[in-house]
């Protein structure tokens, strides 16, 4: 898993002169089933979210509202994706290290996961996270 692999995806936006509706099922277009939905809100001016990545959680996030910005790490190379749209969003596959930062005035960052919340999947250290991607081979 690189940062290559953290996809934008378009989500359907069905348009009209009464506003725009976006809908999103398992599988279309985000490719996991949803086990959980969790949300982000009310972040202060200048705090960040995050800050570790999963074992095997896969995580589709959108911002619903305002704008924020997504750093990825696989352990070789950073990448930048900035959310601001609640048309599309990123795919975010396991073993990624991400960190939320940016957050703009009422933004609210969605976020659809493959599992329940576990907290044994989560790599909290950064050294253990490179261990784990080394053994793993990814
Ligand atoms: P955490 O994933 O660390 O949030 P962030 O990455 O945005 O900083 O979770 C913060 C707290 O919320 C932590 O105590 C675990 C709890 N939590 C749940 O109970 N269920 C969930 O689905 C999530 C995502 C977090």
């Amino acid at each position: 898993m690189t940062v290559r692999d953290c996809r934008i995806l378009n989500v359907p936006k069905i348009g009209s002169l009464m506003g725009n509706l976006s809908f999103i099922e398992s599988g279309r277009p985000i490719p996991f089933a949803i086990r959980r939905t969790y949300w982000i809100y009310d972040v202060p001016g200048g705090e960040d979210r995050g800050g570790h990545a999963f074992r095997s959680l896969k995580e589709f996030v959108v911002a619903l509202s305002g704008s924020f910005d997504l750093t990825l790490d696989d352990g070789m190379q950073t990448r930048v994706v900035t959310l601001n749209r609640s048309y599309f969003g990123l795919y975010i596959p396991n073993l990624i290290w991400r960190r939320l930062e940016n957050f703009s005035t009422n933004a609210v960052a969605m976020i659809l996961a493959s599992e329940k919340y576990s907290e044994a999947d989560y790599l909290f250290d950064y050294s253990e996270f490179l261990k784990v991607k080394g053994e793993v081979g990814v």
